[in-house]
Formats: C-alpha cells, structure tokens, sequence
C-alpha cells in the first residue's frame, strides 16, 4: 500500500498541520529562531550555487525564513517558490512576501510528501529543518529529486541525535524535545534516504555535538 494513503500516514499529517499552525501564532519564538539559525541557512543557499535568473523551490518553507536568502542568491531576474503544508505558516510567508513587495516569490500550500510542481523544474532545491518533520522522508526526498532539473542541488539543514561519543548520554532528552516540539519523524534518516534517492550526497557542516547539519545532494547532469 501506498504510505501516503494509510490512515497512519494521514494522523501524522494532520499532527504536523496543527503543531506548525501553533507555531506560526508565536512570531516572537520564530523571530529567535530565524536570528539564531541565519548563518546555517545562508550556509545551506551557498551550497545550491544558485546564478542569478534561476527558479529555487523551499520545501517546509514555513513563515518564508529563507526567502531572502534565496531571493538573494536568484536575482530578481529569478523566483523562489515556498511550499508548506501548514496553512498559517504560509500565512505568514504570504505576510512577508506583501511586506517586502517581492514579485518573484510565490507560496503554495502543499504536502510536501506528495509535491504537484512537475519535474525537471528547478534550479536548486532547499529545507532548512523541514524533511524531518515530514511523515514520509522518503517520499519528500524523492519527490525533491524529481522537481530538480539534471545537473542541480538539494541542501538541507538538519536535526539528528548525537552520532557519536559522550554526549550521546543526552539523547533521549533531544528526541523528545524535537518530537514535542518539531513533530520529528524518527523512523527515518534525512541523509540516508538524500544518499539512496540522488547520485551523491555529503554533510558538509556539522554543529551543536553534532546534532545538527548541513548537507547537499545533487542529481546527476543525465539524470539516474
Ligand atoms: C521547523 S519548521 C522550518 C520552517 C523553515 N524551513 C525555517 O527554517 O524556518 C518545519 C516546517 O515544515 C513544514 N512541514 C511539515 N510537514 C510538511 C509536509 N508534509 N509538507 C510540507 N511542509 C511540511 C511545517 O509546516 C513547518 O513550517
């Protein structure tokens, strides 16, 4: 059976969509959040080696944190579409796009297990902490493959426990902050599913004891 049809599948979803509609109502918490993840988001866009003129896809986009990363790196020659499945955070991100008048930057409100927007059409692909919070990890990761033309890049920026060494002592209490808080999906790895689904990956950056990361995934020139 298809994961995406199962009514465990399906909760999930809905958990996600009701965890990151809270979180959209607390800008201040998010205002933190942004300022304090800046320079691994800028970290991730560098590692898309965006030109300008291109079309870049954030998956998980949330309130539109990286957009002016990603505006940025594209020019305003290029566009940024963010998609999100919680209908408040693309509420916000829609409040940011009005704010600032960006005409290149557009929202669609989708599953990212489950992404409409063809294939073969972007330029480079982001998620900054947002796979993991996807019920199908695998099914994100592919369908990011998919979306991407021959020859550009998925990065991301990650969670995890603590791989290796004393500090793995704390990761029970890490598990179960990310799952209260992020709704992390813990039965699949982001970076093994970006290493079985793209023809190569690497972690380029790693903080935080680890538990963080900064990985980019890139589909081959002809395709796999
Ligand atoms: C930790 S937030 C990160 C938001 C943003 N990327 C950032 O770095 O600020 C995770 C985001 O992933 C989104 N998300 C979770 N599951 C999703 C799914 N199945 N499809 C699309 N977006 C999803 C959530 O709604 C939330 O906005």
């Amino acid at each position: 059976m298809d994961r995406r049809t199962s009514s465990k599948h399906q909760e999930q979803l809905e958990r996600s969509q009701r965890k990151w509609d809270f979180w959209s109502a607390r800008e201040s918490l998010w205002g933190f959040y942004e300022r304090d993840t800046r320079e691994f988001r800028r970290a991730a866009v560098s590692q898309l080696h965006l030109e300008q003129g291109d079309v870049a896809l954030d998956i998980g986009c949330g309130p539109g944190t990286n957009f002016e990363l990603l505006r940025e790196a594209v020019g305003s020659e290029g566009r940024v579409v963010g998609v999100d499945l919680s209908p408040g955070m693309i509420e916000r991100a829609t409040e940011r796009i009005e704010t600032h008048g960006w005409e290149n930057v557009e929202t669609i409100r989708a599953d990212a297990t489950a992404l409409p927007l063809g294939t073969d059409r972007f330029d480079g692909a982001l998620a900054t902490t947002a796979v993991s919070s996807t019920p199908d990890v695998r099914a994100t990761v592919e369908n990011a493959y998919g979306a991407l033309k021959p020859g550009a890049r998925f990065a991301v920026h990650e969670i995890r426990l603590v791989p290796s060494g004393l500090g793995r002592v704390l990761n029970p209490l890490i598990e179960r902050f990310y799952r209260v808080f992020g709704n992390w999906n813990d039965e699949e790895d982001v970076f093994t599913e970006l290493e079985r689904a793209f023809d190569g990956a690497t972690v380029v950056e790693a903080f935080a004891l680890g538990t963080n990361y900064i990985a980019v995934a890139n589909k081959a020139d002809e395709g796999k």
